[in-house]
């Protein structure tokens, strides 16, 4: 039997070593303390036994614009392989207030207002670290992106939540407004947001704004997703009003470029809070990927032909893929962004086949070949509760494993029935 005393608490880190902390936050510690196996790496495993179509892994197996590939290579060639300035180069600084000007109106001073990190992940876990201390409560939506619970957890602050509900995942506005209080040191936001491709409404931006100003909050907001959204425009936090002041925005090249193996990401925000973060990020990395962030440099300065081509492109296999769960018979939740869809697998519960949703991903690899990660595991455990058939299955794939995923789902039905 495991000792209950030794279970984890995520929310207290009580005596917890601080990988402990780390591992509990991310739902990776098992009950006797120990680390267990995630069910992203039990999906995994599954999906490779089975020679599954992995449509659990969130990162797109189609590589980006053939010209930054080819400025990454020249970079390297050219001898630009030694350490990039620890705030990055002085040139994806200008690419990047470049970028904010054209898409969103906004002006951050390159020198002060930005830093480069190692993809969006640094600059999440530098600016919590830089922000938060034990004794404070750091908000976050739920479900969430697996790093933010890790990160919060190895702060020592306290991770709190408020839920976001099917069908469009936007947050209730009371349950907002109980969640904030005056420990609460940062809001998180993710937005688009993974895992439920929901894309926040501006009243639910604009309370958040004021929530945080009301109770002296700094925002934290990663929008890694930002070109990824389909017949919505992608409005950044920090562009309301009453935001600036107080928001960090994270982004990153991953997405946008589908080079999530390059790691270049950026923080911008006022220059103090910038500051304080850098001196965190700076003994995190330094520098990396100098030609990696020649590339991104030029990525950046693409046209809107390639902006606009990303979610088009997204757009026709997020209906291919939806389709294919449809016919399955689960109850899909279409995203207004991110490259995940959140299909709802309660009108497939009630045969006694599956348990719940985790029951099913798990059956899912060997059933039909195809993989997928139950939405629990983006959550603390009430959360898990609430969400227990709900599934997300990722998009960025090439048309012919879409393709052949959404058939081989259509055979569910036939399974179930
Ligand atoms: C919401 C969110 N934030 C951050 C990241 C990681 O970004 P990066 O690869 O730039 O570190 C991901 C990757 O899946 C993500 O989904």
């Amino acid at each position: 039997m495991p000792d209950e005393s030794a279970r984890p608490s995520p929310d207290t880190g009580g005596g917890l070593a601080p990988w402990q902390r780390t591992a509990a936050g991310a739902n990776l510690l098992g009950a006797d303390g120990h680390l267990g196996v995630t069910i992203f790496e039990e999906i995994t495993a599954l999906a490779v036994k089975n020679n599954a179509i992995n449509l659990g892994q969130g990162f797109p197996d189609e590589g980006g614009p053939e010209e930054i590939a080819q400025a990454a290579r020249q970079a390297i060639t050219d001898g630009h392989n030694q350490y990039a300035p620890g705030k990055g180069l002085p040139q994806l600084r200008e690419a990047i207030a470049e970028h904010q000007q054209r898409f969103y109106s906004l002006n951050p001073d390159p020198e002060t207002e930005i830093i480069v990190s190692t993809g969006a992940t640094e600059g999440i876990a530098a600016t919590l670290l830089a922000l938060t201390r034990p004794g404070d409560e750091v908000l976050t939506f739920e479900p969430f992106y697996d790093s933010y619970g890790a990160v919060i957890g190895l702060s020592g602050a306290t991770h709190t939540t408020v839920p976001l509900h099917a069908p469009d995942f936007e947050p209730d506005t009371e349950a907002l407004e109980a969640a904030f209080n005056a420990r609460t040191r940062v809001v998180l936001v993710n937005n688009p947001h993974n895992p439920t491709g929901t894309v926040f409404s501006r009243a639910t931006l604009t309370k958040i704004v004021e929530l945080a100003r009301k109770h002296d909050a700094v925002i934290v907001t990663d929008e890694v997703y930002e070109h990824l959204t389909y017949g919505v425009a992608h409005t950044p936090v920090t562009t309301l009003p009453g935001a600036a002041d107080r928001t960090i925005t994270i982004s990153s090249a991953g997405k946008t470029f589908s080079v999530t193996g390059w790691k270049v990401g950026w923080v911008s925000g006022p220059d103090e809070l910038i500051a304080q973060i850098r001196t965190v990020k700076t003994f995190m990395s330094y520098s990396s990927g100098t030609p990696f962030q020649m590339a991104v440099t030029q990525g950046l300065g693409l046209g809107n032909e390639f902006y606009n081509g990303i979610a088009d492109k997204l757009a026709r296999k997020k209906d291919v893929l939806s389709d294919g769960l449809r016919e399955a018979g689960f109850e899909v939740y279409s995203p207004r962004g991110t490259y995940f869809v959140i299909a709802d697998a309660a009108p497939l519960l009630g045969g006694g086949r599956f348990t719940d949703g985790i029951d099913l991903a798990r059956q899912l690899p060997e059933l039909v070949g195809v993989a997928a990660i139950p939405v629990p595991a983006f959550c603390h455990a009430e959360g898990a509760e609430r969400t227990n058939s709900l599934l997300r299955f990722a998009f960025c794939k090439t048309d012919d494993k879409l393709t052949e995923g959404a058939r081989r789902l259509a055979t569910l039905h036939d399974i179930v029935e």
